[in-house]
């Protein structure tokens, strides 16, 4: 049954397992698009949801102010109808990949509040409109907190205050009051203080009225991950729903690295013993969040990108060989993803 060879393709999929309970997506690049390819093949099979991994950031879809680059955007949402696949419009505010005219004044001075408030309402009324009832979340924001709480003190912060975060929201509101406005963030299931912060920075919006729709959970996590706390912090942002019982987790951005973050080992092979702890973590990670699908709180997981050949992670935080998803090296399925699998057919027993 469960072919140890078998490929993306071929292999059972997840997306059709855990379709009733919730949609299963992965970060893509337009070049995996195209027809022939197969990644395409792969996506097709196993994903009903995608975002991009790069291409929809600021510094790709507004390189200078005023000179929109749609070409790649628009591919993926053709994509995205032409397949019945769900989009994520990952990311419309962040530090990162972000280009430095939105932060520049005149003459070498900085951007005052109100010009760079006006550029990211700009942008973003832009961009969402533009795919208005065709993105089915939008990552408003993107790692605005700190690690150790509070607000990370950006650009976008030193400039606007506080102030970004509910105009940012409102902006992407105005351009599409049915698409689902995330505020998405790392290391919120390791560290109490941020997902402290997380939960006061959405209660003090929604008290606002500012149309938050959940929080993103990126979940770039790796074998020491403990996921006691994790299912404590998640806990804690899920109670959110009280105050708004139309708010939702997704999972992002997942992925399960074999190093620690700060870890300087060279490329580790793939032991018995780390496929044992893969399969371990996949499987308890999963169980929770089929558990936090039944309660309605979760409705969407995707993985960082479509294979362990293509991960982010073998470039970050530095240079190392890395095997952090269910889809390995030439595309073959993992042992963990069958145990994951199994998952969607037992709890639907329970
Ligand atoms: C990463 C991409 O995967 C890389 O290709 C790129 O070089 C840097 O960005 N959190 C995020 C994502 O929100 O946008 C990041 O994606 C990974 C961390």
């Amino acid at each position: 049954m469960n072919d140890p060879n078998a490929l993306a393709w071929d292999a059972p999929s997840l997306a059709e397992a855990f379709g009733a309970r919730f949609r299963v997506g992965a970060a893509v690049n337009t070049w995996n698009l195209d027809p022939e390819s197969p990644a395409c093949a792969a996506i097709l099979r196993q994903f009903h949801i995608l975002t991009l991994e790069n291409e929809s950031k600021p510094i790709n879809l507004q390189p200078e102010e005023g000179h929109f680059v749609f070409e790649k955007f628009d591919r993926f949402a053709a994509f995205g109808q032409a397949n019945g696949i769900a989009l994520r419009g990952h990311t419309l505010v962040w530090h990162g990949q972000v280009p430095m005219w939105f932060f520049e004044g005149e003459n070498g001075a900085p951007a005052t509040k109100d010009q760079l408030l006006s550029r990211m309402r700009t942008h973003i009324s832009t961009v969402v409109s533009r795919y208005r009832g065709k993105i089915a979340t939008w990552d408003v924001l993107n790692e605005v907190l700190r690690d150790e709480g509070g607000l990370r003190e950006s650009r976008w912060y030193k400039i606007a205050g506080r102030d970004y975060i509910p105009e940012a929201f409102l902006a992407a509101h105005e351009a599409d009051p049915d698409a689902r406005l995330l505020i998405n963030d790392y290391n919120l299931e390791s560290s109490e203080a941020k997902a402290d912060t997380m939960v006061s920075l959405v209660e003090g919006l929604l008290r606002e009225g500012i149309p938050v729709g959940g929080v993103g959970l990126q979940m770039h996590l790796s074998l020491y991950t403990d996921l006691e706390l994790l299912k404590k912090n998640v806990r804690k942002i899920a109670a959110l729903r009280k105050l708004d019982s139309a708010l939702r987790l997704e999972v992002t951005e997942l992925d399960v690295s074999c190093y620690r973050f700060d870890d300087t080992a060279e490329d580790l092979d793939w032991t018995p013993a780390l496929e044992e702890a893969f399969r371990t973590k996949y499987t308890e990670l999963f169980r929770f969040y089929t558990e936090l699908a039944d309660e309605g709180t979760l409705d969407t997981v995707v993985f960082w990108g479509l294979s362990d050949a293509v991960s982010w992670l073998n470039g970050f935080p530095r240079r190392h060989k890395n095997y952090p998803l269910l889809i390995g090296r030439g595309w073959r399925v993992k042992p963990a993803f069958y145990d994951v699998l199994a998952l969607a057919g037992n709890t639907e027993e329970a």
